[in-house]
């Protein structure tokens, strides 16, 4: 029998989302600007804790030799170009009672290292995980369709708003709500906001699909591949509560431009999972540093264009949606208006 762990980097290697939000939108450049390049910051604030860069190495693997190996590579990416780096669901750790294919900080003394946990998980296990990994933020994932499509998925649900209440009051580092590419809706964040979540990774749809992943592993219900809402139909859902709480934003995010747009609609900081495993698996270590930080002068080149100065000036940038994205949002921001 193969691994899991495995399998989900096999498959996610191998899809290309047939249609990416980020594609739909288009950024209103500046001709005459106000700023030198070398003024442009890319510091962002959220869970916190200032960050150096807008962007971070989302949630993947751990627990199988092969996740082992990737994780090695991604915090060595991650230590060298002075990125966070998310470890993949902690669980695998806590059922073999050994975290040998989790990064250590003892092996990686400058590594901004996070961690991530599902919500079906009690309390108890998200305590040990923090006391295990020392994580700077611990993510808290939910993964309702994927958890439906697999076999050996969880089938009971009724818990996951006692232990979303559970982490939030007695976690003692910031939690991050995440979903896994499904992309996280306005009345989820609202709720886990009421029970004292502040900081949310909506992570869309337009990269990794685990509906896909699940259905290549035998689930057979392929016609599920494009569950959920893509990244920059749930950016622009949220506009209303972008003040209220904090928004990163992953799911299908390519390349700088990507990111920026993300952090125009409100995002405070960006994940990348497919295409940080990309990276890894496809370039020696020393060409990925260079490309991820090519990428940081890409997000300031991009920021000069827009006459943006900050990360939080990004969010003033007008700009227009195309195709899918501008049918639904003018549907949508209609119902908003009629509510109000
Ligand atoms: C993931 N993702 C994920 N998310 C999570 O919260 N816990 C996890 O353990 C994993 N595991 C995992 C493995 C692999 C191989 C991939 C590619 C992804 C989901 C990930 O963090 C992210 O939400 C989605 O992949 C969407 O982002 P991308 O891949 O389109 O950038």
């Amino acid at each position: 029998m193969t691994n899991r762990k495995d399998d989900h980097i096999k498959y996610a290697l191998k899809y290309q989302a047939p249609y990416n939000s980020f594609d739909d939108i288009e950024l209103i450049q500046h001709s005459l600007p106000d700023y030198d390049l070398a003024e442009i910051d890319l510091t962002t604030h959220f869970a916190g804790r200032d960050f150096d860069f807008p962007f971070y190495i989302n949630a993947m693997t751990g627990g199988s030799e092969k996740g082992g190996a990737v994780n090695q590579k991604l915090a060595q990416l991650a230590q060298a170009t002075g990125l966070v780096m998310v470890t993949g669901s902690y669980s695998a750790a806590l059922k073999k009672q050994e975290n040998t294919t989790y990064p250590h900080r003892k092996d990686y003394p400058n590594l901004q290292l996070a961690t991530n946990i599902g919500i079906d998980k009690p309390i108890q296990a998200g305590l040990r995980t923090v006391e295990e990994m020392s994580p700077i933020f611990l993510q808290l994932h939910i993964n309702l369709m994927q958890e439906l499509l697999m076999p050996e998925g969880e089938r009971e649900f009724r818990s996951w708003k006692k232990n979303l209440a559970d982490y939030a009051n007695q976690i003692s580092i910031p939690v991050i709500l995440k979903e896994v590419g499904f992309g996280m809706d306005v009345k989820t964040i609202e709720q886990a906001a009421n029970l004292g979540i502040k900081t949310f990774d909506i992570s869309g749809r337009g990269g990794t699909s685990f509906a896909y992943i699940e259905n290549q592993r035998g689930c057979n219900r392929s016609y599920l591949n494009d569950w959920g809402q893509t990244t920059v139909q749930v950016l622009l859902n949220a506009q209303p509560l972008m003040d209220k709480v904090e928004i990163l934003a992953s799911g299908g995010v390519r390349h700088p431009l990507d990111m920026i747009k993300a952090l125009v609609l409100g995002a405070k900081a960006v994940g990348i999972s497919r295409t940080a495993l990309e990276l890894v698996e496809h370039y020696p270590l020393e060409k990925a540093i260079e490309i991820v930080n090519g990428w940081k002068d890409d997000l300031r080149l991009i920021m000069c264009a827009l006459n943006c100065r900050r990360i939080e000036d990004l969010k003033k940038v007008d700009y227009i949606l195309y195709g899918r994205l501008k049918d639904s949002h003018s549907f949508q921001k209609t119902i908003i208006d009629a509510l109000r």
